[in-house]
């Protein structure tokens, strides 16, 4: 069976059985507290909280769908023989329709009968102070015949929230056989029948509180790879029909971990960009280039011959994945490949020289190579093999804290009156008077990013910002042109903002709360401890724009005066570039 057939049969399954088949959502979410779509359920989280009517949406209270996810978890472990940065997820949902019983029942079913795979067990959750065993679930896997059903906990057994706050609840999942023996889970089936008030480190750390739904909802995921692997009766996922191709395009010489790096990543930057995502160095751009440039290095270090290969591969991904997602074209891959691979190959080269000088690879001299040329820590640490043997991500990553300390010192430094007033790579002033202005530039700025999220859609994100005493220039992610009527209904919102004269506030907050209150901020920046975030607004929770941010701000929206897009224009492919002025 191929995939494409159990793609289509699982839809078709939960289709016959009143479930309306929704399309996959963008892998940018809706949800700003989340980088990456990771979930089938993200895109249906109002509908569980009763925000959003279901039946008005989709005439039916359950859904099914094939989703995009991509997961920077197991980042560092692709290359092995299961782990992938994209994938998809094929899921049912139920919102207050059908539970437990059916949902166990059709996914017996489905398994047993449609993929034709024996279970080899399932697994029911233990139980808590505050989430009973789950003794149903248990009955009715029972009553189809299964008898090894095995317990276990709330790291495994509990699913959720994604984000800040949200739907969760206890699961029971599905195990079944591979062509190497193994027992591996296939089907993750959630009994969302909470809502978590916070995120899931405070759900753990005991600081949020579950309150049950009223009408308790569906969630299961099943991953299409790893599926399609068992039913393929393969070893690996690479050796599914997914991959198969990919891979065998891949050079001989090229040892299978390298091969298999290529491939995820490969499928996963043409996916990234399709949605929006454009190389840069924070949030989902860092992780789009950071894929971008670890299968430039492999491509380079593979020789001469193999230069064009991911070049090569990306039409033959494109090709495997057309039908069911059109987004993918081929111009716009190509292009931001190239453009990539042009920057950084000069970098590589360079880098790479200066790396097999050293005789071993601690952490300042990785910090140095990053510092100097740009080489990332995965890739010193690829390729450095023996000699960076000591090296440990933690390591580096405490150079990077000690270095970025020692700037931010820096910056404060330059307020004592020599050269610029004020330079903080973003802001530029070289007096009071400039000062001022820039200031009120800055957060007529954060009010920009966060009309044209909502004018636009969560595709935007910020891909630059520079400041000067004429203007401010911001660049976001954006697909195409804005109409006149977009361009004026984001310039109304702005306005409108200003004339309500929310006062402009920060709270210093802990790294993680701060990113639990849903405010924007630089995927891979190294935040202190405690970062300041500022809003727009009389609290934290009602806030227009949140954004972390280290100032300098108005105190009241008023004080920006009017607000006006001198001009939008294309800044580069899926980037758009606005300058706006204050008067
Ligand atoms: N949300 C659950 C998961 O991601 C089930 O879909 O595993």
């Amino acid at each position: 069976m191929t995939s494409s057939e159990i793609r289509k049969k699982f839809l078709e399954f939960f289709r016959e059985r009143g479930h309306a088949v929704v399309p996959s959502s963008s892998l940018l979410p809706d949800d700003p507290s989340v980088l990456l779509t990771t979930a089938g359920m993200q895109q249906f989280k109002k509908y569980y909280t009763g925000e959003v009517d279901a039946m008005k949406d989709f005439g039916s209270l359950s859904t099914t769908s094939c989703q995009k996810s991509f997961r920077t978890s197991d980042i560092d472990e692709v290359g092995d023989e299961s782990h992938l940065t994209f994938f998809e997820m094929l899921g049912n949902f139920s919102f207050g329709g059908y539970f437990k019983k059916e949902s166990i029942a059709w996914a017996h079913e489905f398994i047993t009968k449609v993929m034709g795979l024996p279970i080899s067990y399932v697994t029911i959750y233990e139980g808590s102070d505050t989430v009973p065993k789950d003794e149903e679930s248990r009955a009715m896997w029972q009553g189809l015949g299964i008898t090894d059903i095995r317990e276990e906990g709330m790291e495994d057994l509990f699913w959720g929230p994604t984000g800040h706050e949200g739907p969760c609840g206890p699961t029971t999942e599905i195990y079944c056989r591979n062509a190497n023996g193994q027992d591996i889970e296939v089907w993750n089936i959630v009994f969302n029948q909470f809502f978590c008030s916070g995120s899931r480190e405070d759900l753990t750390s005991g600081a949020a509180t579950l309150i049950p739904l009223e009408t308790p909802g569906i969630d299961t995921g099943m991953g299409l790879e790893r599926l399609a692997m068992i039913v393929q009766g393969k070893h690996t996922i690479h050796e599914t029909d997914l991959f198969s191709d990919s891979i065998a395009m891949l050079s001989d010489t090229m040892d299978h971990r390298s091969k298999r790096i290529v491939a995820d990543h490969a499928r996963a930057l043409c996916f990234l960009i399709a949605d929006g995502v454009r190389p840069s160095n924070k949030e989902r751009g860092y992780i789009l280039r950071r894929l971008m440039r670890r299968i430039i290095v492999i491509e380079h270090t593979a020789g001469e011959q193999r230069i064009n290969l991911v070049r090569d591969l990306i039409p033959v991904i494109i090709g495997k994945y057309h039908a069911p997602y059109p987004e993918l074209h081929i111009d716009t891959i190509f292009d931001e490949w190239d453009k990539e691979k042009q920057k950084f190959l000069k970098t590589v080269k360079n880098g790479l020289k200066e790396l097999q000088k050293c005789a071993t690879i601690d952490a300042s001299t990785a910090f140095k190579l990053y510092e100097s040329y740009g080489l990332p820590y995965e890739i010193i640490k690829e390729m450095g093999v023996e000699r960076a043997s000591a090296l440990s991500r933690a390591g580096f990553e405490l150079e990077f804290q000690k270095h970025q300390e020692i700037s931010r010192a820096g910056v404060l430094k330059k307020f004592g009156g020599h050269g610029l007033l004020l330079d903080t790579g973003e802001l530029k002033a070289t007096n009071e008077d400039e000062l001022k202005i820039v200031t009120r530039l800055h957060t007529a700025t954060h009010l920009l990013q966060q009309a044209l999220r909502e004018v636009l859609g969560p595709e935007v994100a910020q891909a630059g910002s520079d400041i000067t005493v004429e203007r401010t220039r911001f660049d976001f992610s954006f697909h195409r042109k804005l109409t006149d009527d977009e361009r004026k209904a984001v310039e109304n919102r702005v306005n409108e903002i200003i004339k309500k004269d929310l006062p402009m506030q920060f709270v210093e907050l802990p790294i993680e709360d701060a990113k639990n209150t849903g405010a924007l901020y630089y995927f891979k920046e190294k935040y202190p401890e405690k970062v300041n975030v500022y809003f727009a607004g009389s609290s934290l929770d009602s806030a227009f724009s949140k954004e972390f941010c280290g100032g300098p701000h108005v105190t009241h929206t008023g004080e920006i005066g009017h607000f006006a897009i001198a001009k939008e224009e294309a800044c580069s492919a899926g980037v758009r570039r606005i300058r706006a002025v204050v008067g």
